[in-house]
C-alpha cells in the first residue's frame, strides 16, 4: 500500500517575526543541520514539512515524513503549495561507496529539482559544500570561483549536482540558491573536532601552530537559511553558489586550546610537537583505513574560504565562533 502523508492543511499568514509565513519542505530534517533548520523555521511560524530517509519524530513539530530519495520520488502532495524546498539530504561524512554519492547527492537531487519545478515550488535551496570546490592549493582564502579538480567522491558529487541544477533551472521559474557551507560546528561534534576534543581530554600535547581552516557555526548557518525565502537579495544570489564561513581561521592548535578551555583547563603552553602529531595522525589513518597522510593534511593543511560575496549581498552576519559555542575564549585573533 502506498504510504500516506499527513500535510498541514492550514497556512499562517504572518510569521512570528512579522514577515509572511512560508511553507517549506526540509529534506535531511533529522540530520545535524536539518533538525536545527526545521526547529528555527517552526519558531518563526512557518509551515514546515520535514522529510528524511527513515522518518520519525523531532523534539517538537510535525512528524518527519519518510521518503528514501535514492529509491522513491517525493510524493506530489508534499510539494503542493510549497514556497521553499531546502534540500539537505545527502551523504557527507561517512566513507560511503562512490555509487551512493552519485545516487543520492547527484541523481536524487536532480530528480527532486525536476519534481519541485513541476509542482510550482518557488525556491530550491541546495545545501552543497565548500568541498565542491576541490582541494586548496595554498593558504589564501578562496572565493566561489577558485575551483580545483575534486579528488574525493563527496566533493565531486556536490560539484556535479551544482552544475546539473544550474543547467536544469537556468532562466526558469524556480529560483535556485546554492549554499556552500564550510565545516559546521555546534551540536554534537564530529570528525576532526571530536578527535581534537578527545585529545584535549586525554591531555595530549598541544598541536603545533600550523595550517588553518574555515568553519561555520550551526546557528549562523541556519539563520542564513531561514532568511533566504524573505531576503530580496536572494534573487541576485540565484544560480551562483555562496560560501558560508564565520570569517575565522582555525588551526588545530586553536581548536585544541578551545577544547581544553571548554573542559575547564587552561591551554597548554609551548609550540607543540610536530612529530607526536604526525604519528597520531598516521595512527588515525590506519584506524580509519585511510591513505597515509590524510589526517595530517586535515589537521595541519590549509582550507580557507571567504564569504565576501554573501556579506556584500545583505545584512546577514555570523555571530558565533567555535570558542563562543564550546565555551570560553582562547584570545585568538578574530
Ligand atoms: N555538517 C557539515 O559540516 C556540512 C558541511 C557542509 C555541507 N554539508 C551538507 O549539508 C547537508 C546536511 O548535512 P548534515 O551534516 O546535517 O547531514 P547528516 O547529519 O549526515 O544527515 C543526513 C540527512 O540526510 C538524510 N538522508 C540520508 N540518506 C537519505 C535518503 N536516501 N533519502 C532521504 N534522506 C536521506 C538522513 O535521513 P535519516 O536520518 O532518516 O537517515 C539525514 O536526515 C548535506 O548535504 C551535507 O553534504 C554539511
Amino acid at each position: 500500500m502506498a504510504p500516506r502523508f499527513c500535510v498541514p492543511a492550514t497556512r499562517r499568514i504572518l510569521a512570528a517575526d512579522g514577515g509572511a509565513a512560508v511553507r517549506a519542505v526540509v529534506t535531511g530534517a533529522t540530520g545535524l543541520i536539518g533538525r536545527e533548520l526545521t526547529r528555527q523555521l517552526l519558531v518563526r511560524g512557518d509551515d514546515v514539512i520535514p522529510v528524511s530517509r527513515n522518518g520519525g519524530s523531532l523534539p517538537a513539530g510535525p512528524r518527519v515524513q519518510a521518503v528514501d530519495l535514492e529509491r522513491a520520488s517525493m510524493p506530489r502532495e508534499l510539494l503542493a503549495g510549497v514556497d521553499t524546498l531546502y534540500h539537505l539530504a545527502g551523504v557527507a561524512h561517512q566513507q560511503a561507496r562512490e555509487a551512493r554519492y552519485q545516487r543520492l547527492n547527484v541523481d536524487a537531487t536532480v530528480t527532486l529539482a525536476r519534481e519541485a519545478l513541476s509542482a510550482g515550488v518557488r525556491t530550491f535551496v541546495f545545501v552543497s559544500s565548500v568541498k565542491a570546490m576541490g582541494p586548496a592549493r595554498d593558504e589564501r582564502p578562496r572565493d566561489e570561483s577558485d575551483l580545483s579538480h575534486c579528488v574525493d567522491a563527496y566533493g565531486a558529487s556536490k560539484r556535479a549536482a551544482e552544475a546539473a541544477l544550474c543547467e536544469l533551472l537556468d532562466g526558469g521559474p524556480m529560483r535556485l540558491v546554492i549554499i556552500r557551507p564550510a565545516l559546521v560546528y555546534g551540536g554534537p561534534l564530529r570528525g576532526n573536532l571530536r578527535w581534537m576534543r578527545l585529545a584535549a581530554r586525554l591531555g595530549l600535547p598541544r598541536p603545533p601552530e600550523r595550517g588553518g581552516r574555515s568553519m561555520i557555526g550551526l546557528a549562523d548557518l541556519v539563520d542564513l537559511l531561514c532568511r533566504l525565502p524573505r531576503e530580496p537579495w536572494s534573487d541576485d544570489a540565484a544560480s551562483s553558489p555562496l560560501i558560508v564561513t564565520d570569517g575565522e581561521c582555525y588551526s588545530s592548535q586553536r581548536i585544541h586550546d578551545s577544547m581544553r578551555i571548554a573542559g575547564g583547563r587552561s591551554p597548554r603552553r609551548g609550540r607543540g610537537s610536530l612529530v607526536f602529531w604526525w604519528l597520531a595522525a598516521l595512527g588515525l589513518d590506519v584506524l580509519l583505513r585511510q591513505r597515509p597522510g590524510t589526517h595530517f593534511r586535515k589537521l595541519f593543511g590549509w582550507e580557507r574560504y571567504t564569504s565576501r560575496r554573501l556579506l556584500a549581498l545583505g545584512d546577514w552576519r555570523p555571530r558565533e565562533t567555535l570558542e563562543s559555542t564550546v565555551g570560553g575564549e582562547t584570545g585568538a585573533p578574530r
